[in-house]
């Protein structure tokens, strides 16, 4: 096992850098085996990239991980029900199921199931088929929905034996009731009430899509709730699907502990979105707060020179806490996130220094910040070395840049030419604070 989990390892290193590989295989491999990720996937990926699906899983299998995995079957229902001349209405987002859509239905779902446990197999990984047991479930309305469940509790014993076993869990979207009726239960809710039981480390939503889309069909990369959900309500190209998504995540999240994060990504990205900080797909997490301290003590000062100086790599002058005029702090609670602003040229603000460690990154940590800062300071100027690799970033928050040698000096909300060029001037002066010689 240990050779295997080597050249796994190998072969993660090849996406990313290995450090981060191992950190977050570490990660993942802290929590109890059943709770590292449930990961819910569409009919449309059975159908489509079930290869992708199947080696994405047992790659994770391959490393020790155990994820609890759900589908649908969704399409091949439709399908099955088409080719059969069986309507099947929708009413508030239920298929309405009556005995016959059921005796269709449920085949396929079976089906489906088992398609994916031999996808698992035929690669060497154990995988057990749950297709009963686990949602516990009663009538929803039958009058309105025919066979439709409303989970009254989970049972995880299958789940956990399977796990015991080495065996990927597979579960579908069916309960029973005490007496055995098979029900049909509405994707989402299953996800969620499936969540909660178990409290997983990574909720994992597998889509076509790969990730949130925003109004430019680009996948968003990181959304804090925190900072960002009542703003992506608001925006009018976020389309009610991914309303309601957004909405259904953060009921989920708003249950289980802060370090829970939901990825939304496609079967071929799963590794990567899961092993490298940048990751790929959208990375959902209830996010921290912004604080800004406006008259920060030395202590505070203190911390975040600390911080600056891993961040950077280099040594600050010695009294440059005591040096800052009029410091204010911003940082996020883990204070993997901080900026420095003091007084500069004419009173207007300067940002001083600004740090967020890699994996706050992908977290989305540095545009939370980078957004209370806007709203603090609709005014600010800074600068950057071409060379550092946030400054590409940079260009994209400023209105106006400037190119001086090896710098770049920034400025926002800053209309007066004559004034910007004494801005520019005095950034360009300005003492960078360390105690070895810039290269
Ligand atoms: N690998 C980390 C995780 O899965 C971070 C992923 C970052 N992803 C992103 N889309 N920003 O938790």
């Amino acid at each position: 096992m240990n050779e295997l989990r080597e050249i796994v390892l190998e072969l993660l290193a090849q996406l990313g850098s290995s450090r981060e590989a191992r950190q977050y295989l570490k990660e993942f491999s802290s929590v109890e085996e059943s709770r590292f990720a449930v990961v819910k996937v569409g009919g449309g990926i059975l159908r489509d990239q079930l290869e992708e699906l199947a080696s994405a899983l047992a790659f994770l299998h391959r490393l020790g991980l155990r994820p609890v995995v759900l589908h649908g079957a969704g399409p091949q229902v439709d399908a099955a029900l088409a080719a059969a001349g069986v309507n099947s209405e929708r009413v508030d987002e239920m298929r309405v199921t009556t005995e016959e859509v059921m005796g269709i239905a449920r085949p396929v779902i079976y089906d489906q199931n088992t398609a994916l446990v031999e996808a698992l197999e035929q690669r060497g990984i154990r995988a057990r088929g749950l297709q009963h047991g686990t949602f516990e479930a009663r009538f929803l309305d039958q009058d309105r929905y025919g066979l439709v469940g409303e989970i009254t509790g989970v049972n995880l014993d299958g789940v956990r034996r399977a796990v015991a076993a080495g065996a990927l869990p597979v579960l579908t979207f069916l309960g029973e009731s005490p007496s055995g009726q098979v029900l049909n239960i509405n994707a989402d809710v299953a996800a969620r009430e499936l969540v909660w039981a178990i409290r997983p480390h990574k909720i994992i939503f597998l889509t076509p899509s790969g990730g949130l889309l925003d109004r430019d069909g680009r996948v968003i990369s990181a959304v804090s709730l925190n900072n960002d959900y009542d703003a992506l309500m608001r925006e009018p190209w976020v389309h009610s699907g991914m309303r309601l998504k957004l909405q259904q995540i953060k009921e989920m999240l708003d249950g289980l502990d802060d370090s829970t994060s939901v990825s939304i990504t496609s079967a071929d990205q799963l590794t990567r979105e899961l092993f490298t900080h940048r990751g790929a797909g959208t990375l959902v997490r209830r996010g921290e707060d912004i604080e800004t301290l406006e008259q920060p003590d030395a202590a505070a000062l203190v911390d975040v020179a600390q911080r600056v100086e891993a961040s950077f790599g280099r040594h600050l002058k010695p009294g440059w806490t005591e040096g800052l005029v009029k410091p204010v702090l911003l940082r996020s609670a883990s204070r993997r996130a901080a900026a420095v602003v003091v007084e500069g040229q004419e009173g207007y603000p300067y940002l001083e220094k600004f740090i967020v460690t890699p994996e706050a990154q992908g977290e989305g940590l540095g545009a939370a910040l980078w957004q209370a800062l806007r709203a603090r300071y609709p005014k600010l100027y800074w600068r950057s070395r071409n060379a550092n690799p946030i400054t590409p970033w940079y260009f994209l928050q400023a209105d106006c840049s400037e190119r001086h040698g090896p710098w770049v000096v920034f400025t926002n909300g800053i209309e007066d030419a004559a004034q910007r060029e004494r801005i520019v001037r005095e950034a360009l002066s300005r003492d960078p604070g360390w105690v070895e010689a810039e290269s």
